[in-house]
């Protein structure tokens, strides 16, 4: 299993390209499900999530061609993949391949809607609390869907196609506004979501929905109608950068110090974050490339932040503000509203030197002047990072262990960040 060794103190000075956003892009190649035409998406990350999801798109009878490089094209340029769902050859989505990865039971969505039937394993993932698919399943009943539950398989049926209706969720959520968006496109009438999310990969993939053909308005506000249509088409979409990867590299840089600029990263997508970095006591500058970070001399100011769902402060970046503030100057407050069980890096942090308690949702961070490296092992995708960034400031070796994760979400990570000067590199096997 590969590992990453990194030695602390080095500054990081350079230049980050920003990929294109998992989030978005899973999603994304899901919504190819909906049509017999070609879906081409541009700018979709080289992860292993991705790579996953294709071979779960492949058993239903998708091909994907993926694009290979052009002259010119930067070293760092996202793939581009030609979707065809030409003839779905099977409505069933496996337990070995949906247990692990979350996203994929989303598959639903698009195969109730356009087959009118639907058999998906109940889904794996990051192991961040119990992640349930009520409010996913309450959605596709709303739309006329018939469900059970069997030998750990959602069965989902539709004889005569969903019908419109309006879905009220009681609480946000990212899955359920993506499976009631993506499944009512083809539904009979008008569907409203309430309480939508407003996440801006929810909007991506509205976006790529509307080039296909779909009619929807008010992505992006907590009220989404559509307007259900007989057949969706090919379309070619381009997905939005990474604003967690962009999150992740801006507190890595206010950790280490020094000036970094993140190409083709888009503030808006996490202006909450920027201002808690700001308020950390990091330079920011929006600049026509994206977003420079530079963090010089002065330490690192305590902040108090509580999660939410957009434009609110990520929980996706929680994890790597706590590793930012375990060297601030003073006490910082994290709490953690999305998921139960998300302080799973606090014991490795713990590794470093840090001094965090728990009580309940809250984490009290006591910033300490030096953080030392140790051995530690990755255990979510979020989590990871967190001990990377918490390595680049610790004296000494870490050696991160279970790296698999970062693959799931993190684009050439130990690539991107040894660019800027960072000492670190993977050892492989
Ligand atoms: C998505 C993101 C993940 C991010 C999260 C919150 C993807 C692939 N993943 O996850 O990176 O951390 O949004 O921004 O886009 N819930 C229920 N019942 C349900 C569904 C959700 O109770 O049927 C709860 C969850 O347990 C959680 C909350 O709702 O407490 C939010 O979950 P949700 O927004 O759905 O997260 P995901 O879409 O799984």
């Amino acid at each position: 299993m590969d590992r990453i060794r990194i030695i602390g103190g080095n500054e990081l000075r350079g230049t980050i390209p920003i990929s294109g956003a998992k989030n978005a892009a899973l999603p994304l190649m899901i919504a190819a499900l909906l049509t017999d035409e070609t879906l081409i998406l541009d700018n979709v990350p080289r992860l292993a999530d991705v790579a996953l999801l294709q071979r779960i798109l492949g058993n239903h009878g998708v091909d994907i061609m993926s694009a290979g490089k052009r002259p010119g094209d930067h070293e760092y340029q996202g793939q581009t993949l030609h979707i065809s769902a030409k003839t779905i050859v099977d409505t069933t989505a496996p337990y070995e391949l949906v247990s692990k990865m979350r996203a994929s039971f989303w598959v639903i969505a698009p195969l109730i809607a356009r087959m009118h039937e639907a058999k998906v394993s109940l889904p794996g993932g990051c192991a961040i609390g119990t992640r349930p698919v009520d409010l996913l399943i309450m959605a596709l009943e709303r739309l006329g869907a018939e469900i059970t539950i069997d030998g750990g398989y959602v069965i989902a049926k539709a004889p005569g196609g969903l019908k419109g209706a309006t879905i009220a969720f009681p609480k946000v959520t990212v899955s359920g506004t993506h499976v009631a968006l993506m499944a009512a496109t083809l539904a009979r009438g008008t569907t409203i979501i309430d309480n939508a999310a407003c996440e801006p990969e929810i909007v991506d993939v509205a976006d790529c929905l509307n080039k296909m053909g779909a009619k929807i308005t008010g992505a992006g506000t907590p009220r989404i109608t559509i307007e259900g249509v007989a057949k969706l088409h090919g379309a070619r979409h381009t997905v939005l950068p990474d604003r967690i990867e962009t999150g992740t590299y801006a507190m890595a840089v206010a950790m280490a110090g020094g000036e970094v600029q993140l190409s083709g990263a888009r503030p808006e997508l996490l202006q909450a974050a920027l201002d808690v970095l700001t308020a950390a006591g990091a330079t920011i500058t929006v600049n026509n490339d994206g977003i420079k970070i530079a963090r010089n001399g002065a330490g690192i100011s305590p902040v108090t932040v509580t999660t939410a769902p957009f434009p609110g402060f990520p929980t996706d970046l929680q994890a790597q503000l706590m590793a930012l503030m375990t060297r601030a100057k003073g006490a910082s407050h994290i709490t953690e509203t999305i998921f139960e069980n998300r302080f799973m890096h606090v014991q490795e942090l713990a590794r470093f030197g840090a001094k965090i308690s728990l009580d309940g949702e809250t984490a009290t961070i006591d910033g300490v002047s030096k953080l030392r490296g140790a051995p530690v092992m990755a255990t979510d995708l979020r989590a990871s990072v967190s001990l990377v960034i918490a390595a680049l400031a610790a004296e000494g070796e870490t050696m991160v262990n279970r790296i698999y994760h970062l693959d799931r979400g993190f684009e050439r990570l130990e690539e991107k960040l040894s660019a800027c000067g960072a000492n670190i590199e993977r050892i492989s096997g």
